[in-house]
């Protein structure tokens, strides 16, 4: 009988993708808010700055919309052998990841690397946020995602007859987190979840994020706390306040 040696030297790899395709139309920036300027620079390119500084991943792929004429003016410096963009963004955020999968796996991607999803629109990433995400999840069957226990109280709303906003009701937030991202996952169990929750419009409406898609098939992903400057730039007004964060770090 054979006995099958593990090999000490192999290591799966850790992908980075970045779904960059929306037209952030909260934000009302006059433009897609991921190239806004935010102290010096496109909202962007600090994302990616922080991206370039984990040592742990492979390569980053940024997902653009198949229209995008902007990236390459606001980014200049990316690109090379471990700095990929493919412009296959689609539709929703989940179909933007799952493009830019079929993107790493034509790269020669495998079902057991690592694929970590981080929103453009997530500015503030700290470097040392990644690497403890893919730190404690290295050896988790399942994967997971930076989130925050919910501190403020959590409100139903709908708009009353007065037309303003209302409180309907208060959800109890006792086990309610916050997700953020990056969130990872193996390529051979995200791609299939997406591609799963896309496939009928109504669970495709409630994919927000990668996460959502792996807890539909039963799974349970595994929350790493985050933390509370790792907002992701979405109304008007936060584009100051990434402004007064970053300056601050600087
Ligand atoms: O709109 P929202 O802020 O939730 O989008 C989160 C991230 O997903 C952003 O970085 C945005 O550019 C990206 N996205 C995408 N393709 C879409 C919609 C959003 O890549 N169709």
């Amino acid at each position: 009988m054979f006995a099958v040696t593990p090999d000490p030297t192999f290591r799966p790899r850790c992908f980075a993708i970045v779904p960059c395709a929306g037209v952030g139309e909260r934000a009302a920036a006059g433009g897609p808010k991921q190239y806004h300027p935010v102290a010096g620079q496109a909202l962007v390119a600090h994302t990616l700055s922080a991206l370039a500084r984990v040592a742990r991943l492979d390569a980053t792929l940024v997902v653009l919309s198949p229209s995008d004429d902007q990236f390459e003016r606001h980014v200049p410096h990316f690109g090379g052998e471990h700095a990929w963009v493919a412009r296959v963004g689609g539709a929703s955020r989940a179909e933007s990841v799952l493009n830019g999968m079929d993107e790493l796996v034509a790269r020669g991607a495998q079902p057991h690397d690592w694929v970590l999803v981080h929103d453009a629109a997530r500015c503030l990433v700290e470097p040392a946020w990644v690497d403890r995400l893919m730190a404690e999840c290295e050896d988790d069957e399942v994967g997971g995602l930076l989130a925050l226990p919910l501190a403020d109280t959590l409100k139903a709303g709908a708009s009353g007859a007065d037309g303003a906003a209302r409180a309907t009701t208060t959800v109890d937030r006792r086990d309610k987190w916050a997700a953020q991202t990056p969130q990872v996952f193996r390529l051979g169990l995200l791609q299939p979840a997406l591609r799963h929750a896309l496939a009928d419009p109504v669970t495709a409406a409630a994919i927000t994020d990668e996460a959502s898609a792996i807890e539909a098939l039963g799974h349970q992903p595994r929350l790493v706390v985050g933390n509370y400057e790792n907002i992701k730039v979405t109304w008007p007004g936060d584009f100051a306040l990434a402004e007064r964060l970053l300056r601050t770090r600087a």
